[in-house]
Parts: C-alpha cells; sequence; structure tokens
C-alpha cells in the first residue's frame, strides 16, 4: 500500500512571513510537505526523501555578508528546486549570477510576462496582451533583484521594475520566481504549484483529509491497541477533532475529561456535552470547577497572575480527573503542526514570548502516559476539514479562536461570578449578531471585554450608573498582527442597543479600534 506521506516536498525556511503558507498551499494541491529552516543539518535534508524542494522568501539581502544560504549539496540532489523571492535571489547569487539593489522596493500587484515557454509556466495565463504575450497578474514583496541569469539559467518571467522576475535552469529542473505564488493574489499561484509539484516533481495527490483520516486512523489503532486513552476535551476545533478522531478509531476506549472551568463562553459546557456525550456517543467527564477557579481568581487583578493561576489550576483538576482514571495508559493532545514549528523556533531562540499562552499541556509525570498527538502534522485549514468530514457541525469546527484563560482575561482585573455572567451574556449577542448578518466567518475573532469602570447612563425611567463593554472585532491571518474589522454601523448600533436593551448591568458599549500592533488582540 502506498503511504500518502510517500510524495513529500521539503519547504527550507528563510525567514519569510509566507513560508507556512507555501506549505499549505503544497498540501492543497495534495502533496504533504513540512518546514526545515535553511541551516538544518545538511543530513536531516538529504535523508527527508523530498521529491522536491522550495526554498520561501525571508527578510534578509543576499548581498549582506553573513546572508543565509542555500545548503551547497542541496544542488548536487538532482532533484527539482524552485525557489521564491529571496530563494531566488540565493540560488543566483550562489550559481554565478549577479543580485543588485536599486534602492527601490515593490510590493504590491504586478503584472509579470511570461517568457522562455518553461515547463514550469507553459499555458498558464491570466491574459494575453495585444502582441500575444502571456501575462500574470502577481504578488510581488521585494528590496533585491536579480540582475544577471547564473549560467545555464534562461529568461523566464519578467516586469518593467524586475526584468528578471523568473528564471530557469530545465535541464536541471532548478526553478526561480521573484513573485509570491502562495498568495492568493497572484491568481495563478496554484496552477504554478500544481506543475511544479505534478509535473516536475512526479508527485501524486494522496494527501487529501479522507486519506488523512484513514492513515491517523490505522495510525492510532495500532499504537494504542487495546489501552485506554484520556483526552483532554475544550470544546475547542483542535481537541473537538481530536475526540472525533479518536473515538472513531478505537471507540470506547477513549475517555474524555471537559474541565468546565465557568470562564467558558454562553452555554458551552451544554453545547460540548450535547454535541459529544449526547450526538456521537463519546464518553466525557464533565467536571464542574467554576467555584475553584472563582476562588483562586480571587484578589487577583495582573493579567499574568491570572494565566498562570487559571493555567496551573487547570492542570491540577486535570491531573486529579486522570488519575482517577487508573487504566488509561495514553494521553491525547490536539497538537498541530504550527506547535511543532513554533517549539522548534523556541529552541532556537526564534520565537518571541509576548503573554504567556497556557494549553492543556503538562503530562502528569507519575502517570508514565504516553502522548499521542493525531494532528501533530496538520495545519489548522487541515483540522478543520477533516472535523468537517468526521461530521462534526461545520460552526463548531469554524469557531474563532478562544484563548485557554476563556473569560479570566477578558474580564479586566479581578474576576467574580456577576461579571462573567454579564459578559457572557453580551458576548452572546455579539456573536449571535455576527452570525445573523453573515459577518461571523469574515472576521477572524469577535468578542466582548467586560470593563470594571461604571459610567452614567440614562433610560426612560431614570439614571444608570453601570457597567461598560467593548466589542472586539478582528481580520487576521495569523494572529500575530491584525487589523481591527471595518463593521457596518448600522450593525454596531444594532449590537450596542441590545446589549444594552437586554443586559440592565450595561450603561455602554464601545468599540475597540485598535490595531495589533501597538494593541493585542486580547485586552489582558
Ligand atoms: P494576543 O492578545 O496576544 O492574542 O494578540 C493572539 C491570539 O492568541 C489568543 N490568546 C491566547 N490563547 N492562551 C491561549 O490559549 C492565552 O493565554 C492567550 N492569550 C491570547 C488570542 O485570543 C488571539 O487569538
Amino acid at each position: 500500500m502506498t503511504d500518502l506521506h510517500d510524495d513529500r516536498i521539503l519547504i527550507l525556511d528563510f525567514g519569510s512571513q509566507y513560508t507556512q503558507l507555501i506549505a499549505r498551499r503544497v498540501r492543497e494541491a495534495g502533496v504533504y510537505s513540512e518546514i526545515y529552516p535553511w541551516d538544518a543539518p545538511f543530513e536531516q535534508i538529504s535523508d527527508f526523501g523530498a521529491r522536491g524542494f522550495i526554498l520561501s522568501g525571508g527578510p534578509e539581502s543576499t548581498l549582506a555578508r553573513d546572508r543565509p544560504e542555500v545548503p551547497a549539496g542541496l544542488f548536487d540532489l538532482g532533484l527539482p528546486i524552485l525557489g521564491i523571492c529571496y530563494g531566488m535571489q540565493a540560488i543566483a547569487e550562489q550559481l554565478g549570477g549577479k543580485v543588485e539593489n536599486v534602492g527601490k522596493s515593490e510590493f504590491g500587484y504586478a503584472s509579470v510576462r511570461a517568457r522562455g515557454h518553461t515547463d514550469l509556466l507553459r499555458d498558464i495565463q491570466d491574459h494575453a496582451t495585444a502582441e500575444g504575450h502571456g501575462m500574470l497578474d502577481v504578488w510581488m514583496s521585494h528590496g533585491d533583484r536579480v540582475a544577471e541569469l547564473p549560467p545555464g539559467f534562461k529568461l523566464m518571467a519578467s516586469t518593467e521594475s524586475a526584468p528578471i522576475a523568473g528564471m530557469a535552469d530545465e535541464e536541471r529542473r532548478i526553478y526561480g520566481l521573484q513573485f509570491h505564488p502562495e498568495v492568493t493574489h497572484t491568481r495563478q499561484g496554484m496552477a504554478i504549484y500544481a506543475r511544479f509539484l505534478h509535473q516536475i516533481c512526479g508527485c501524486g495527490s494522496e494527501w487529501t483529509s479522507h486519506n488523512i483520516i484513514e492513515a491517523t486512523i490505522a495510525d492510532v489503532r495500532e499504537r494504542v491497541g487495546n489501552d485506554e486513552v484520556i483526552l483532554g476535551l475544550s470544546g475547542g476545533v483542535d481537541s473537538s477533532v481530536v475526540a472525533a478522531l479518536l473515538h472513531k478509531a478505537i471507540g470506547e476506549q477513549l475517555t474524555c475529561i471537559f474541565v468546565d472551568t465557568g470562564l467558558l463562553r454562553y452555554r458551552e459546557g451544554d453545547l460540548v456535552m450535547e454535541q459529544f456525550a449526547e450526538h456521537m456517543g463519546v464518553h466525557v467527564i464533565r467536571v464542574d470547577a467554576e467555584q475553584r477557579f472563582l476562588a483562586r481568581l480571587e484578589g487577583l487583578t495582573d493579567p499574568e497572575d491570572k494565566r498562570k493561576a487559571i493555567g496551573n489550576l487547570f492542570i491540577e483538576i486535570f491531573e486529579e480527573e486522570a488519575g482517577r482514571q487508573n487504566d488509561a495508559k495514553w494521553l491525547a493532545q490536539g497538537t498541530i503542526y504550527p506547535d511543532v514549528i513554533e517549539s522548534a523556533g523556541a529552541k532556537t531562540g526564534k520565537a518571541h514570548l509576548i503573554k504567556s499562552h497556557h494549553n492543556v499541556g503538562g503530562l502528569p509525570e507519575d502517570m508514565k502516559l504516553d502522548l499521542v498527538e493525531p494532528l501533530r502534522e496538520l495545519f489548522k485549514d487541515e483540522v478543520r476539514h477533516i472535523g468537517v468530514e468526521l461530521g462534526l457541525p461545520r460552526e463548531m469546527v469554524y469557531r474563532h479562536p478562544f484563548p485557554g484563560p476563556g473569560l479570566g482575561v477578558r474580564i479586566l482585573g479581578e474576576v467574580n461570578k456577576k461579571f462573567a455572567d454579564t459578559l457572557r451574556l453580551a458576548d452572546h449577542i455579539f456573536i449571535e449578531e455576527l452570525r445573523n448578518h453573515d459577518l461571523y466567518d469574515k472576521v477572524s475573532q469577535a468578542f466582548v471585554v467586560f470593563l470594571p469602570v461604571k459610567s452614567v447612563g440614562v433610560t426612560g425611567d431614570g439614571r444608570r450608573y453601570n457597567h461598560v463593554v467593548s466589542l472586539r472585532a478582528v481580520e487576521t491571518i495569523d494572529f500575530m498582527t491584525a487589523r481591527w474589522a471595518d463593521l457596518p454601523y448600522h450593525f454596531l448600533d444594532h449590537v450596542s442597543r441590545r446589549i444594552m436593551n437586554e443586559i440592565e448591568d450595561i450603561s455602554r458599549v464601545v468599540y475597540d479600534i485598535s490595531g495589533k500592533p501597538p494593541g493585542t488582540i486580547e485586552w489582558e
């Protein structure tokens, strides 16, 4: 039987913000891909078993002294290589061409003329000029440019500001593109990747949700055998998909522990139980821990102290419950591929801590549980596709992210039950209206923040002196940077009215118009 990982592509990362996007595009084309840093040990790169390599873009200049380099041995492997942006410039520089900086950067749309009829771009075009030249609408983002082709290369694409916007050595199957085919603004981007992957590298299209599910189930069954497995179910996308997947793979051997912290969204605990326990027949233990969390949070106002308190108590409670599952041999976790990349980056000091994020983690040491992480190879969008394919409701699978400490960091300062209940209602109204107005999927994350200050208001029969809430909605791709969502005024007005009419404790609603940076998405 063929393994769906057999046809695989290795992406060498030169630090581009688009590197993960390249890996996702490759997988969308049905080919398994992984990302290594450009300076990974060469044996790891050559032993990976790639059918081809993609070199990402990056923020450096090949003209700088300590520039990142393409591992020299890569050119001797005889496998196809596609260099993008910095990746192309590095190929040009290292194989005897020339890169220059003319002091002009180019960001944004460009119209590229495809030249030279290469295997990579043949018959791929958006439109043709009056003279019959094929043109591509692409996304450019670069400072340097290639000034001279290396020996053996021919011109593959050009624009006015980048006369060498693409180059190819078809004999050695080495290609370079100055523009970014992974970005959706490059309309033929997927066609270009598909051409590289299927025709030039000879990869099939085995990497599909269906095949991933089948392979993961077989793998889990083989590893776990007849053992019992426990899983911390949070209601979030990742743990929900793990639950559905493991339930399908090992049925009754799975026990989920759902810790209701009292800091969850409106009716969240009930919904988790309805979906998993009632509809799917998954064995779920619900731990009602609201009192304990509120007690632990009493007197705490500093956001990091609150995060630590919530995280630690969560682990304590999870361990207590897990400890009762005497027969469990395995702990399942919803780790996904970006977590794996991030913790690899953390080892080399590349990741930067802004807030201490907590996830269900903390393997109970003395329980000696082995880890099963069925999503470890997957990107978030792949996890979602699998979730839908496994029959989870779309609404659940495409939910906005929710922080581990929950409403604990959305009630500014000290947390108490009254504030949490009020916030839950306001948040529910906002989310419900976003859905009603078909705006929920247009924003990346939306929620309400509770401000423990009081403000004067007036209603028909008198003065009100009550709390303030802020609506927060952002658009982002990676949650590292974000723009506040430009929601229509009439919509904001409607939400504001509903919140103030329906929730007595709130006398004022504001809308947060801070970007990230300098603001963060959450308020704490
Ligand atoms: P910030 O506020 O740092 O948030 O711009 C970026 C993303 O991370 C989420 N977030 C958290 N997630 N534990 C989590 O699991 C946390 O402590 C935490 N703090 C922020 C936030 O909701 C956003 O999606």
